[in-house]
């Protein structure tokens, strides 16, 4: 039972945020003054299980899904986060499993994740220089402890990729650095152009640095850099390699966005269902879930949910678009 949308994308990935809650304070994603002692996160109570995450994926699997992504807030703040990694890995032995942290805790728990059947991470780290780190994720600390995590996780066995958002006067020089550093240790980094996503972070264009604009940094210093294949339908980041054998990616949400073939779900932590990362209003799921629903009424549910589905926010960004009062927050709906 494949279910395509209004505009003929199927489903084939589901991203599920496990927590809202996260030990940085990212300027362009949680600031610190939007999320600060006050901020009222999820109640314990109100928050997916792993058994309600899995009954999801399981009737997702009815409908095409091929990739999973674990996400959050910050993923690893949940307790044993292992054990959803293999309650995911039984219910779907062939999926493409993710992981997206910011690496700051993923040394302890690298191992335990591949041994739990984990195929990658994707570490978000926008700066080596530790005085940008700490103006990017408005902390105290440098970089050091994702740098580690980021070995360990090589190290264990897994695939790591890195995302950097570029913002403009604040981390462009760090494209260099960031691509000298990872580039021998053939771990692709992926520059983000900054996004307009919820409605705290002050997003504005003239701190959009686009995909060719970090391609023209990137060559001045490295040489001209040669577009790859996609590896994948649907894939969000654009490839390129520089001439030392070097692979980068752009992701170009902004100047060239990718709704076209976008086949992604996002679970957030709350149980709710969102169709695009703009989203206002998500499909609550709890209370089926928790009604004890069968894996077959539960696919039924998001089928109904897809096949209505016309999101295309990024394409039509615009005066028509929801205005930014009512966009959720990425990381309650997961990056
Ligand atoms: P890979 O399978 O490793 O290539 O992962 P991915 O392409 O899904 O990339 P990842 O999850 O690391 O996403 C990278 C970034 O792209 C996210 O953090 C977002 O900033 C952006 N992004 C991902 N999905 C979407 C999407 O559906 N819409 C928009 N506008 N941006 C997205
Ligand atoms: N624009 C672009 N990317 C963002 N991320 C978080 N907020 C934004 C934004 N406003 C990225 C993070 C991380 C992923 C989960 O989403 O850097 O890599
Ligand atoms: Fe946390 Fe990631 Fe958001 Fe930074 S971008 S505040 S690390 S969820
Ligand atoms: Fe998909 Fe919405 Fe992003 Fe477009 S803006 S690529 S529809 S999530």
């Amino acid at each position: 039972m494949e279910a395509r949308d209004r505009r003929g994308r199927p489903l084939r990935d589901l991203r599920i945020s496990v927590t809202d809650r996260c030990n940085l304070r990212c300027t362009y994603c949680m600031p610190r003054e939007h999320f600060g002692p006050d901020h009222a996160f999820l109640p314990k109570d109100d928050i997916l299980r792993f058994e309600h995450i899995t009954d999801v994926v399981e009737a997702c699997m009815e409908l095409g899904l091929q990739k999973i992504r674990i996400t959050g807030g910050e993923p690893l703040l949940r307790r044993d986060l292992h054990v959803l990694v293999s309650m995911l890995r039984k219910v779907h032995p062939n999926a493409d499993l993710a992981l997206t942290t910011n690496g700051v805790i993923l040394g302890r728990h690298a191992e335990r994740l591949l041994n739990a059947g984990l195929d990658r991470v994707t570490v978000s780290m926008d700066a080596l220089s530790p005085s940008v780190y700490n103006e990017m994720g408005d902390v105290e600390h440098g970089p050091e402890a994702t740098l580690r995590g980021i070995e360990k996780a090589l190290d264990v066995g897994l695939k790591v990729k890195v995302n950097c958002v570029v913002r403009a006067g604040v981390n462009e020089g760090e494209l260099l650095p960031l691509i000298e550093h990872f580039g021998p240790r053939r771990v692709p980094v992926r520059f983000i152009e900054f996004m307009d996503v919820g409605t705290t972070n002050r997003w504005a264009m003239e701190e959009v640095v686009t995909s060719q604009n970090v391609r023209r940094i990137i060559a001045t210093k490295l040489g001209e850099v040669t577009p790859l294949e996609a590896t994948a339908y649907g894939e969000v980041a654009r490839r390129w390699q520089t001439p030392q054998g070097w692979e980068f990616g752009t992701i170009d949400s902004i100047s060239a966005p990718f709704c076209g073939n976008c086949t992604r779900a996002r679970l957030a932590a709350d149980g709710s269902i969102h169709t695009c990362l703009f989203s206002t209003q998500g499909k609550p799921l709890m209370p089926l879930i928790k009604s004890g629903a069968t894996t077959k009424e539960l696919s039924m549910a998001l089928k109904s949910i897809w096949t209505s589905r016309d999101d295309a926010y990024s394409e039509q960004r615009g005066p028509r678009t929801a205005s930014p009062s009512e966009r959720i927050e990425m990381s309650f709906i997961g990056g």
